[in-house]
This record gives C-alpha cells, sequence and structure tokens, in this order.
C-alpha cells in the first residue's frame, strides 16, 4: 500500500492540467484517461467509438472526464475537440495523439491496395499532424505545453508490421521531431512514446495471438516480464508531467531493448 506522503505526490503530478486524448475509447488512450485523471488531470476523450468512449468518462467521473467524437482524419472534428477542451476547461495543456489503425497483413507488397495505404496514414499521421496544429494554436499563445504522439517499435524499425502501419509510425517521429524543432520557442514540447506488442485486443487481433500465444511465440528481451498497457500511460505521464521539462524532440521507447538489440549473434542469449 502507498504511503501517504508518495500519495501526495501522485495527486500533485498533473493536477490542474487538461488533457485531450484521441483514441481514449480503449485500450492504451482508455488506461491514459485513467491514469491521468488519478494524477489531478481533467481529460477529454477523443473517439470515433462514441459508446465505448462515454463508458470510460462515466467509469472515470464526469467531473474529471468527457467524451467528445472526434475523427482524428477530420480537421474539423480535431478543431472542435480542442475547443471543447477550452470551452469546458479554459485550456489545454496536453495533447496525446494516440488514435490509430492498422491494415491487414499481406505476404507481398504487390497486394496492398493504395486506399487502405491512405487509410492507415490519414489516421495514424494526418491525425497527430492536425491533433498537434490545431493544440499548438491555443497552446501559443499560452507559451507553454506538452504534445505526445503514440509511436511504435515500428516507428523505428521495419519487419514488425504492415507497410502502412510502420511507414505512418515512422513518419510519426519525423513529425515529433519537426514540430519540436518549431515549437521549442513557444515552451511547448513534443515527443513520442512507442511501445513494444502489448497482448491487447487490438495487437491480439493483429497477430492472431489467442488465449496465451502471446507468451509463447512474442519475443521479448527482458526475461519474464510483459509490456503493459500501464507501462506506455505511465511513460505518458512522465512526458505530460512537468518533470519532463527539458525533455522534448525525443522518442521514448517502451520495448525493454527490443529496438536496441540484435540478438541474432546470440552473444548473451539465454542458456536455456
Ligand atoms: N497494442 C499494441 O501492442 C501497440 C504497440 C505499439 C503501439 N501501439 C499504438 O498505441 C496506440 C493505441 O493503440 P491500442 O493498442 O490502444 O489500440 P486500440 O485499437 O485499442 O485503440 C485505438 C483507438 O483509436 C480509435 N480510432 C481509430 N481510428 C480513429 C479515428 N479515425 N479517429 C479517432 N479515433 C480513432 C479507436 O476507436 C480506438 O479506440 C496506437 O497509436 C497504436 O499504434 C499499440
Amino acid at each position: 500500500m502507498a504511503s501517504l506522503p508518495q500519495l501526495a505526490l501522485e495527486a500533485t503530478r498533473l493536477q490542474g492540467k487538461v488533457a485531450l486524448i484521441t483514441g481514449g475509447a480503449g485500450g492504451i488512450g482508455a488506461c491514459m484517461a485513467r491514469l491521468f485523471t488519478r494524477h489531478g488531470a481533467k481529460v477529454i476523450v477523443a473517439d470515433i467509438r462514441d459508446e465505448l468512449g462515454q463508458a470510460v468518462c462515466n467509469d472515470i467521473g464526469l467531473e474529471s472526464a468527457s467524451y467528445v467524437h472526434c475523427d482524428v482524419t477530420k480537421e474539423s472534428d480535431v478543431e472542435t475537440a480542442v475547443k471543447t477542451a477550452i470551452s469546458k476547461d479554459q485550456k489545454l495543456d496536453i495533447m496525446v495523439n494516440n488514435a490509430a489503425s492498422i491494415d491487414e497483413a499481406k505476404p507481398s507488397i504487390a497486394d496492398n491496395e493504395v486506399s487502405e495505404f491512405d487509410r492507415v496514414l490519414s489516421v495514424n499521421l494526418t491525425g497527430p499532424f492536425l491533433g498537434t496544429k490545431h493544440a499548438a494554436k491555443v497552446m501559443i499563445p499560452e507559451r507553454k505545453g506538452s504534445i505526445i504522439n503514440v509511436g511504435s517499435v515500428c516507428s523505428s524499425v521495419g519487419g514488425v508490421a504492415t507497410h502502412a502501419y510502420t511507414s505512418s509510425k515512422h513518419g510519426l517521429v519525423g513529425l515529433t521531431k519537426n514540430v519540436a524543432a518549431e515549437l521549442g520557442k513557444y515552451g511547448i514540447r513534443v515527443n513520442c512514446v512507442s511501445p513494444y506488442v502489448i497482448p491487447n485486443v487490438a495487437a491480439k487481433d493483429f497477430f492472431k495471438l489467442g488465449g496465451d500465444g502471446f507468451s509463447s511465440s512474442v519475443y521479448t528481451n527482458l526475461e519474464g516480464v510483459y509490456l503493459q498497457e500501464e507501462d506506455v500511460a505511465g511513460a505518458a505521464l512522465y512526458l505530460a508531467s512537468d518533470e519532463s521539462k527539458y525533455v522534448s524532440g525525443h522518442n521514448l521507447a517502451i520495448d525493454g531493448g527490443f529496438t536496441s538489440i540484435n540478438p541474432i549473434f546470440g552473444l548473451f542469449s539465454r542458456s536455456k
């Protein structure tokens, strides 16, 4: 059980801050919404799954969380989501571009349809561009803010997911760095969190990992540890809070070393 000083510290990490989280109706986004509010923030959950998004907010408590319908590929929806934060809470401190989509894995690029490629790029890259643009418009006059993009191990290595998804997540790191270069002069930080595979609904669907297939078939560098949504939410909490006040333009891998280590030579391979 947490001690009293520890609880007090937790309650102040995002105290008084307002966060907009896209794709917050489930998975990592919903986990972030819950964690951020536990740390004192007010959150706006933006998604296209209205019933689920509203249910997440009801569960958190409507004094701390509100839902707005927002298709991140539509500029007017993104603008409305940002305006919702301003009209409800008078400001926006944290923008989390988390919503994403993936296409079906095909064995050959020859089988990939341009329409699917465009669709994935539109959600995963144009969406964060629009989220960043409209968040920046309200953050610039305040001369502060934290923008967090949710990347992936596919932001830095190939061969894990589809061409469209990998291209979009690499592009997202480029967007993160470029906007960090522009917005630093206004005190606005822009970062990316890039998780490895979490055995949640979205990943199990994509990798077709039923039951406990995840633990037996997916490589992990850290023995006996599996990534959870809470780990990604915790990293976003750090980037959202003032504890990371000197961190910008960074891609924070939450991958147990997966993208830093090439195990092929087996120098430190496990004996069993
Ligand atoms: N699950 C993983 O293993 C994993 C690994 C690495 C990175 N990620 C990234 O984490 C983020 C969250 O993924 P997740 O696993 O929670 O997936 P998820 O499918 O549970 O959540 C994604 C959310 O985005 C929403 N969404 C989709 N299209 C949208 C649109 N056009 N407008 C608004 N909302 C839209 C969905 O409704 C959903 O609620 C994504 O950026 C994903 O790429 C996930």
